[in-house]
């Protein structure tokens, strides 16, 4: 609803009020719509503020309306026309955050006062959509079109000083804001307002708006990846420089409904609402958000400087949480430090007061050592050695010893068995799995695992410690892999399978690359190092020294196997860092790939060795054989109990792994394309490859098919269930 009262003699409060962001729901705009109507009634009020409860002007329009069957929701244009029609001044009182519909509001209204701490911006961009109550239209009225493109296209907050220099407000004040803005609209009682209306003001022009405009388009589309809406964003502003603004606004709603329809809203609202949903997490035995609490982190150390410990020692500091950083010498210290110290300066020249606000010259914020004795105050240790169990379990024994009774021990490891580790432990309750992805101070997600004895408390701290972080944590159980390394195996091995029948790196990673993944599987592991993976195969016995002697060059344990990427590792084609790999590169170090002849006869000679047909692959069957393969392991992982929702599994995908987010993780893709679609084709796939288990679908998929394809929502609740279909 929005509450109507009287803020002083003349002036009248409307204060919008949907906990816990005042989401414009179709309550609350027509509670707005008839304050408005009662203060323009009234002759006793001769002026409007519009304010927020509890400290937020507003979140904007409700999301979750746009997926209701009945889609309402976009009355909300008309009633900002009305504010700005008022003969009598309306005030914007902002607090806290202005974004969307609720920043279209305030653009209605003829004055906006902000308090120093509040944000602002259209991120409708983010969900798929366009700002479409009128604010594609305002917004190049009031700050021009290049300021207008870049927030609008971009979705990004703007703070309250950048918009002060913008022009987006009138003033920004550091105390009472609703007080100010009624002082305000004091002042202006009975002064003309005309020139206040934005949808009377012409867009300021450019000398070079064509050419301007142009430009714009291509980095646009080249942000997008796939992605509609900011293009259609782009087309909307655009019409605001060649249209009547009555006419800008029809353009404009043309092109909502365009992407309100698309499957795209669809996906990145699902988006949206399962970040929030992996918050509330649980466990198989019962344990849950709900009932756990976090412990404080006062202070945290690290373990081991290399690619992984750096960033994270980064994302610590940039949470102001003093940190302490170890190394096994003091060669090793002084590398990381110095490689820690950099990656601190390259941030703080990013942030808005930069290294004052970081502190990282402040021993009593940032420590590095090589005595393990200075870790005994602290809270909480994230290991981040290199991935070997002997190393981790000599490292947690020393820890245990040394750390208080209190501390939490996390290991960052992208596959090794948290019990394991914990088992030299004095305190197994206490740890727990932290897999940062690459470059942690950059990369958002944080999958969190726990073992059979972590205790919820440890979770939950975890998880606050990946909130203080501005990471997304996800709750996962312990497996080979966990979640996400174990639903890209069979993925990068299907492509490896797609080179020995006859596709090139490049031919798969364009695939890919085209459905919208950042970087196809090539691409990536070039990028990442081959020698990773062909350690862990040597480690599992697959190749190496330690494979049995006589062992089938394209089989293992009675499965297909393909020894590509050994063979590759074997001539020093470890990717980006030797120059060569899957592609070639400019120099060692180099990161323009470029396909490589030398590969394309290496690939031939394999399959004339090996006797296998060349044959065209197709872009579908690439598709299909990657995704399905990768979709199929996360139903079984789902019916584990791995992870509690498919939400789980696509938010780290989108946050983890370049999954498009406009195309809502793996899980809702599969939901999309249709379940019994995606049964059919691994059927199909797995009986022309009978010796690759990771094509056999899963048995959780096929109960859901026969169960009738149930939605995504309800897939849970099916794991229990009976099936006589089956
Ligand atoms: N509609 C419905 N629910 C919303 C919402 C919205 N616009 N914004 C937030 N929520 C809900 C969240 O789902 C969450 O619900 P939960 O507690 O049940 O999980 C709750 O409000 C709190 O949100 P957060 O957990 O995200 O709280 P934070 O403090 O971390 O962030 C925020 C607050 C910055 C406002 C963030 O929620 C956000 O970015 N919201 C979306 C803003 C947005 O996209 N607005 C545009 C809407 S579309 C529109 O206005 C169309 C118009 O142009 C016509």
């Amino acid at each position: 609803m929005a509450q109507y009262a009287r803020g002083a003699a003349a002036v009248a409060v409307i204060r919008l009020r949907n906990p816990p962001v005042n989401a414009l729901s179709l309550t609350v705009l027509q509670a707005l719509e008839d304050g408005l109507k009662r203060a323009d009634a009234d002759p006793s009020v001769k002026a409007v503020t519009i304010c927020g409860e509890n400290g937020k002007f507003s979140a904007g329009a409700d999301i979750r309306v746009f997926s209701s069957p009945k889609k309402q929701g976009l009355g909300l244009g008309p009633i900002i026309s009305l504010i700005e029609r008022s003969e009598k001044p309306v005030v914007a009182a902002i607090e806290g955050i202005a974004l969307g519909g609720g920043l279209e509001v305030a653009l209605g209204c003829h004055y906006r006062i902000a308090h120093v701490q509040a944000r602002m911006g259209l991120p409708e961009v983010t969900i798929g959509l366009l700002p479409g109550a009128e604010g594609t239209q305002r917004l190049p009225r009031l700050i021009g079109i290049p300021a207008a493109l870049d927030i609008i296209t971009t979705g990004r907050h703007v703070p309250a000083t950048e918009a002060l220099k913008l022009g987006l407000v009138d003033e920004v004040v550091e105390e009472n804001t609703v007080e100010a803005a009624i002082r305000l609209a004091t002042k202006l009682i009975g002064q003309p307002l005309g020139h206040r209306r934005l949808s009377l003001r012409p867009v300021p022009r450019l000398p070079n708006m064509e050419a301007f405009l142009s430009d714009a388009l291509m980095k646009v589309k080249k942000r997008a990846q796939g992605c509609l809406a900011p293009e259609l964003c782009f087309q909307a502003i655009k019409a605001a420089t060649e249209l009547p603004f009555a006419d800008g606004v029809r353009k404009e709603r043309e092109l909502f409904n365009i992407l309100l329809t698309s499957g795209q809203a669809k996906a990145l609202q699902y988006a949206f609402f399962a970040e929030r949903a992996v918050e509330k997490w649980t466990t198989p035995n019962g344990a849950s958000w709900k009932s756990a609490s976090p412990q404080p982190i006062r202070k945290a150390a690290v373990i081991g400087l290399g690619t992984m410990g750096r960033g994270i020692v980064t994302s610590l500091v940039k949470a102001k949480i003093p940190v302490v950083g170890l190394e096994q010498d003091l060669e090793y210290l002084n590398t990381g430090r110095k490689a820690v110290m950099l990656l601190l300066e390259r941030e703080a020249m990013k942030m808005e007061q930069g290294a004052q606000t970081l502190d990282f010259h402040n021993p009593a914020r940032l420590q590095f050592t090589v005595d393990f004795d200075v870790l005994r105050d602290v809270d909480l240790v994230i290991e981040a050695v290199f991935e070997n169990m002997a190393l981790k379990k000599e490292i947690f024994n020393k820890l245990s010893r040394i750390c208080k009774p209190e501390a939490f021990l996390c290991t960052n490891t992208s596959a090794l068995n948290i019990d394991e580790i914990a088992s030299v432990t004095n305190r197994p309750q206490q740890v727990i799995g932290t897999h940062f992805f690459s470059p942690a101070h950059v990369m958002r997600l944080l999958e969190i695992i726990y073992g059979r004895h972590t205790s919820p408390t440890t979770i939950a701290t975890a998880m606050q410690l990946a909130k203080v972080m501005k990471k997304v944590g996800v709750v996962v159980g312990n497996c080979f892999g966990f979640v996400g390394n174990r639903m890209m195996f069979p993925y990068t091995q299907q492509a490896v399978f797609l080179l020995e029948e006859g596709s090139r790196p490049e031919d798969v990673d364009r695939v890919l690359e085209d459905f919208g993944f950042k970087i196809g599987p090539f691409r990536m592991s070039d990028l990442a190092g081959l020698d990773v993976g062909w350690r862990s195969r040597k480690d599992q016995g697959l190749t190496g020294p330690s494979l049995a002697p006589g062992t089938p060059a394209r089989q293992r344990r009675g499965y297909r196997y393909s020894p590509l990427p050994d063979l590759l590792c074997e001539k020093g084609r470890f990717g980006q860092k030797t120059g060569k790999g899957w592609y070639q590169y400019e120099k060692a170090g180099g990161r323009i790939s470029k396909p490589d002849p030398w590969i394309h006869s290496f690939l031939s000679e394999y399959r004339d060795t090996h006797q296998i047909k060349t044959r065209f692959i197709d872009q579908e069957e690439i598709l299909e054989r990657c995704l399905f393969a990768l979709i199929s392991e996360g139903f079984d992982i789902l019916a584990e109990g791995i992870a509690s929702g498919p939400e789980h599994l696509d938010v780290i995908y989108i946050n983890g792994y370049g999954w498009p987010k406009h195309r809502g993780g793996p899980m809702f893709y599969a939901s999309t394309v249709g379940l019994p679609n995606i049964l059919a084709k691994l059927q199909k796939y797995s009986e022309m490859h009978p010796d690759v288990p990771q094509l056999r679908p899963s048995a959780f998929l096929k109960k859901l098919v026969a169960m009738g394809n149930p939605p995504l929502n309800d897939w849970m609740s099916y794991l229990h269930r009976q099936s006589n279909k089956l």
